[in-house]
């Protein structure tokens, strides 16, 4: 060991990304490469009854216009076991197939063509007519209907319950019984998702945006019908996804289907609008809190409903009712869970799919049961303490959450709010102090990795994983060079391409846990070879000239074992929030947010550290931006632009302090991590909730808090 995990190294993919040697997915440039653009259907629901494609196959450089009536018809085989990735129930949208339109924007046609903007102004020049019928547009809560028993198998029951908390809830003392919702958001990564298709025979590479390329094959040897081995995934680099790219979505089967037509390499890049409509989104929900407790603050009931809405297609449910159940300790706790079916796409992940907007209702409700006790809210916290996984029955892992609220306090200045809202004034601005606790499951799934070793003395490490942003090239090359014990420079990681060992989904902050054992077992297995060629004291590149090699192969899977009986897992953080709210025009900064996490143990904390600011950003554009206007007459998102769909910019984002207690929790892994990309969303969009409360006396509950609701 040479100490280089838990260095703040640089990201080692940072000069390739800035200098543009870095290749996405729509700059890969396959031989006789020609261009998509989609024909999105202007309905909400209905059918093609007529499509006059005329002036866009006359238009130059137009190769083909593709429709449900010349397109191949697919076989769409059943899957022997749906990715885990794909709603639980329900069928996904099969592309071109028949007439029906389901949602707007519901891609009804595809223009190819020699050039983008060929094909973009054919695109516009197809003409379609459709028997429109009475859409869902609307969130009607009393449409809501269970999940389904597949997503009650995968953790989303659609009713859970310990205790008796109807009763409990009414022999409390003290309650606290509240409506909170949030925004359809959309994940509005950088880099909008694309797809390059090129058949050779009957061989397909599919260069994507894609954050489990092992998933996009799947899926498409699925939807085709032919098998795996004979499709190749290539996805070196995402710009940003945040969960939209974990689905293979309909337009990469678009592509393969384009490129087989007119037999040449297609590529499909959605516009920023498509992004809107081509792939998933946070679904809009309605929470109903209900808190009851003792005088002295100790829970006795938890009550939370969730309202979410879904696809008329599929069934989207996310983890919104984890929260109530695991955050703190209470005998009586009941969740229910409900969708709604409305003519729309398919909600999807997106960061801390549930969990954070679960919390933001729960800690929304503490916060206003902290005021109704007349107790401090972190002190309302620390009175309700979790020391076990209740809902699961379960110890902790490690829980370092005592040492997060005390750390966070500590750095903030906690003690010196005062209990009273609007009772801190600068000038014009009203200012307030918030806070919210923060969990997000930490989990693992197996991976394989393979280690090679050169005898120029360099190292190349290769696994099936993805890098959407957070800074995996770079750890998993602290964890080869720690493990090889060379210097960072003399190890190169490679990943996304379904020709490297297989690696799980690149999301629910599982990849260090999972791809970094990996990495590190392959590691271990490499050095056990080289030692079976000597002592190697003159170091490996001289131990394989003495040998006449010119390299060594390690492969190593690395996979969870029974600890999931035995004990729960996750990671802990508290967040604590100055807002300055304009008294007169009703604008929110937020000043000041101090995030300290347990994380268990940190490979980075340079890039730990940026991947908090981003999920702490994130939940600023939650509480104070994001919205997807959506209109009910014509079910569409009306703003599915970024100059209308509002995130936060620089100005936005201030005094930002990411502190990690020390951890180290190796009871699941051997690298004692626990998963950082979702825990950094969460608690931040309630703990501003809060603080705009602190400010100004006014409770918001539905978010995001606009200027609107703070003045008049
Ligand atoms: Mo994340 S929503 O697990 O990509």
């Amino acid at each position: 060991m040479n100490a280089i995990i838990g260095q703040p190294i640089s990201r080692v993919d940072g000069p390739a990304k800035v200098t543009g040697q870095a290749v996405y997915a729509a700059e890969f440039r396959p031989h006789g490469l020609v261009y998509a653009a989609l024909v999105s259907s202007t309905i909400p629901r209905g059918r093609i009854t007529a499509i006059d494609a005329t002036l866009a196959e006359q238009t130059p450089g137009v190769l083909a216009v593709i429709t449900h009536e010349n397109a191949e018809r697919l076989p769409y085989r059943e899957p022997e076991k749906r990715p885990v990735v794909d709603p639980k129930s329900g069928e996904q949208l099969r592309v071109f197939q028949g007439p029906e339109v389901l949602f707007a924007g519901q891609p009804v046609a595809v223009v190819v063509a020699e050039t983008q903007e060929q094909a973009g102004g054919a695109a516009r020049l197809v003409r379609i007519t459709y028997a429109v019928e009475e859409p869902t547009t609307a969130l009607q809560l009393s449409d809501g209907k269970p999940t389904s028993e597949a997503w009650a198998k995968a953790g989303r029951p659609a009713d859970a319950e310990r205790g008796d908390a109807d009763a409990a809830f009414g022999l409390s003392p003290v309650k606290i019984d509240i409506v909170a919702s949030h925004a359809r958001e959309h994940h509005n990564a950088m880099e909008p998702h694309a797809t390059i298709a090129e058949w050779d025979g009957d061989h397909l590479t599919l260069y994507d945006k894609s954050q489990w390329v092992g998933n996009v094959r799947m899926e498409i040897a699925h939807v085709f019908g032919m098998p795996e081995a004979n499709i190749r995934v290539i996805s070196p680099f995402v710009g940003g996804a945040f969960g939209s790219a974990l689905r293979t979505w309909p337009h990469v089967t678009i592509a393969a289907l384009a490129a087989r037509h007119v037999r040449r390499p297609v590529r499909v890049e959605l516009t920023r609008r498509e992004c809107f409509t081509s792939i998933g989104f946070r679904p809009l929900t309605v929470q109903r809190v209900a808190l009851g407790a003792e005088r002295d603050g100790v829970l006795s009931a938890i009550i939370q409903e969730a309202t979410a809405q879904t696809s008329v297609y599929e069934d989207y449910a996310e983890a919104t009712l984890e929260p109530p159940r695991t955050t703190y300790t209470c005998p009586n706790v009941r969740t229910q869970y409900r969708l709604v079916e409305m003519n729309t796409n398919t909600p999807c992940p997106m960061r801390a799919p549930g969990v954070a907007t679960g919390t933001l209702a729960l800690e929304i409700a503490m916060d206003e049961l902290a005021e109704a006790l007349g107790l401090d809210p972190l002190e309302l916290r620390l009175r309700n303490y979790a020391e076990r996984d209740e809902a699961a029955g379960l110890p902790w892992s490690s829980k370092e959450l005592r040492a997060c609220y005390e750390l966070g306090a500590e750095r903030f200045g906690w003690n010196r709010r005062p209990p009273r809202p609007r009772s801190m004034r600068d000038g014009h601005w009203l200012i307030g102090h918030g806070m919210a606790t923060a969990i997000y499951h930490a989990e693992r799934s197996s991976c394989s990795a393979q280690a090679t070793m050169y005898a120029n003395g360099t190292a190349v490490i290769r696994t099936a994983s993805s890098d959407m942003g957070p800074g995996t090239y770079t750890s998993m090359t602290q964890v080869a060079a720690d493990t090889l014990g060379l210097p960072i420079e003399a190890v190169d990681f490679e990943l996304g391409d379904t020709e490297m060992p297989t690696a799980p989904v690149h999301g629910g902050s599982i990849t260090m846990a999972s791809v970094g054992n990996a990495v590190k077992a392959a590691c271990e297995a490499l050095r056990g070879k080289l030692k079976e060629l000597g002592d190697g004291t003159d170091g490996p590149a001289a131990l394989m000239r003495q040998h006449g090699l010119d390299r060594i192969d390690a492969q190593a899977d690395a996979k969870p074992g029974d600890e999931s009986e035995r004990y729960a897992s996750a990671a802990f953080g508290a967040v604590f929030v100055e807002v300055r709210v304009d008294a007169a025009v009703g604008a929110v900064q937020v000043a000041r947010v101090v995030g300290a996490y347990d994380a268990g143990r940190v490979i980075n904390p340079k890039i730990a550290r940026s991947q908090c600011i981003g999920g702490i950003v994130g939940g600023i554009g939650m509480a104070l931006h994001e919205i997807a206007e959506w209109d009910e007459r014509l079910g569409r998102v009306m703003n599915a632009n970024l100059a209308e769909y509002l995130v936060p910019v620089n100005a936005d984002v201030m005094d930002l302090d990411v502190q990690f207690v020390p951890g180290n929790d190796t009871v699941f892994n051997p690298l004692g991590v626990k998963g950082l990309a979702e825990i950094a969303l969460c608690g931040v969009a309630p703990a501003i909730a809060n603080a705009v409360y602190h400010a100004t006396g006014r409770r918001v509950r539905d978010l995001p808090i606009r200027a609107e609701a703070l003045v008049g």
